[in-house]
């Protein structure tokens, strides 16, 4: 028997690294206070798991897909007989584990995707923005959910396996995949460690890291550390809603210009009926003017908006109903519930309608989870 190097440097970093990405973003999966630190992961996992592909055809011995290509029946066979006690003993992934790895990836590469399209879609947010509906992004973070539990178990499942070989061949396998180095007969095949790979794989991460929370989520260091939030935590990514001046103009000058996609179009045909009498005072527009306000209005009312506010607000007005309040749509109120007649009252606040005092992107008309604080 001699001592031999199994793992290369870049196989056992990208173990513990798409191990550690896949906890920590399963931790933060659950707040939307942590989305930006959860996206950072999934898209950690993603570039790993390319990585691992590319060096399953370019890496060391052990890491390469072609010493490890068994048939899922091969795995099940290896558990069996492990089961009963048997199994021989592998240097590099055994059957059974070989099918782990590859479903992991899978799994992984799946989790990921789904992410990115739930992100996509139900938040017109991130690298595909808009290129799915809210609707398809809702159904996609169904699949994003199972996948990323049937994750977890097989997380567990390999780990039972990793348990298991390790008692019934009385060697510390954990161990060898932070050292690489295994006993092996004299005639066994020794990895190259590649070193500088390792290295540059390091690099790679960090910069990412660095540049994520440093440049993209632009934010000074004590709002990310959590001393008050005045500015987004996540840039808003996606299309900029439309904007219009003389709207800016006529219906921003009282309160905050309520964007259009707030309301669905009777709301605003509603309003502008009752222009003469709009809550006590008159907004004496000229005919003109009124029919270009309402020409705006409705043309990016919320039926004809794929913002997640705008969908919401809309679904949950009755049918019967026309209300000249965003204040007072069922959506409105139930995600306004929760906030206390004290934190109503601050004189940063004072009025329900001061959009602007909790969400940072009110002008924007975006009303981005990110974007939201309530002074104190
Ligand atoms: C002369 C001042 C003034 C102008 C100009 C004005 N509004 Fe208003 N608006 C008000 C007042 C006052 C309220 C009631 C505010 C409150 O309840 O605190 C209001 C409330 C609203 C609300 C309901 C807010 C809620 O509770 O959800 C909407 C919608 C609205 N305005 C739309 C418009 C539109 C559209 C225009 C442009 C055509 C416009 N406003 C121009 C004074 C104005
Ligand atoms: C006192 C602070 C405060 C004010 C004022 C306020 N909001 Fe909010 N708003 C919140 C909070 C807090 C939430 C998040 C609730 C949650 O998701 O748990 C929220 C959530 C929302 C959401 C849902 C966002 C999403 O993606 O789920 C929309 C839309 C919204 N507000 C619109 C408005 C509009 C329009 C106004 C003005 C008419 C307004 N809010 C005024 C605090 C405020």
């Amino acid at each position: 028997m001699k001592r031999v190097l199994v793992w290369d440097v870049p196989t056992r970093l990208f173990h513990w690294l798409f191990a550690a990405s896949f906890v920590a973003a399963w931790l933060t999966s659950e707040s939307d206070r942590w989305l930006s630190v959860h996206t950072f992961f999934g898209y950690l996992m993603l570039g790993l798991a390319c990585f691992r592909l590319a060096w399953g055809v370019a890496g060391g011995h052990y890491a390469r897909f072609g010493s490890f290509l068994y048939s899922p029946m091969a795995g099940l066979a290896y558990l069996r007989q492990v089961l009963s006690g048997g199994g021989a003993r592998y240097l590099g992934h055994n059957p059974a584990g070989s099918q782990s790895v590859y479903l992991l990836l899978a799994l992984g590469l799946t989790v990921c995707l789904t992410g990115l399209f739930t992100q996509g879609g139900e938040e017109q947010h991130g690298a595909l923005a808009g290129v799915v509906s809210i609707a398809a992004g809702r159904i996609i973070k169904e699949g994003h959910e199972v996948t990323a539990t049937l994750m977890l178990l097989l997380v567990f499942g390999h780990l039972a396996g990793v348990a298991l070989e390790s008692w019934l061949h009385k060697e510390n396998l954990p161990r060898s995949m932070v050292t690489g180095m295994k006993d092996a007969p004299k005639d066994a095949p020794a990895s190259e460690p590649y070193r500088l790979a390792g290295a540059a794989m390091l690099a790679a991460v960090a910069a990412f890291g660095v540049w994520w929370f440093f440049y993209a989520l632009h934010q000074p260091i004590e709002k990310r550390l959590g001393f008050g939030q005045d500015t987004p935590h996540v840039a808003f990514v996606g299309a900029k809603l439309p904007d219009n001046a003389l709207w800016r103009d006529e219906c921003g000058s009282c309160h905050l210009a309520f964007h259009p996609n707030l309301l669905p179009i009777r709301s605003w045909q509603r309003i502008m009926a009752e222009q003469e009498k709009h809550f006590g005072t008159d907004l004496a527009l000229d005919e003109t003017t009124g029919k270009a306000l309402l020409d705006f209005l409705v043309s990016n009312a919320a039926e004809n908006s794929n913002r997640e506010a705008a969908v919401k607000i809309s679904g949950s007005i009755k049918p019967g109903d026309t209300p000249s309040r965003i204040t007072e749509t069922p959506y409105w109120v139930k995600k306004h519930g929760e906030i206390t007649g004290a934190e109503w009252r601050s004189p940063k606040v004072k009025s329900k309608v001061n959009c602007a005092a909790c969400h940072l992107d009110a002008e924007a008309g975006t009303f981005e989870d990110a974007a939201m604080h309530i002074p104190r």
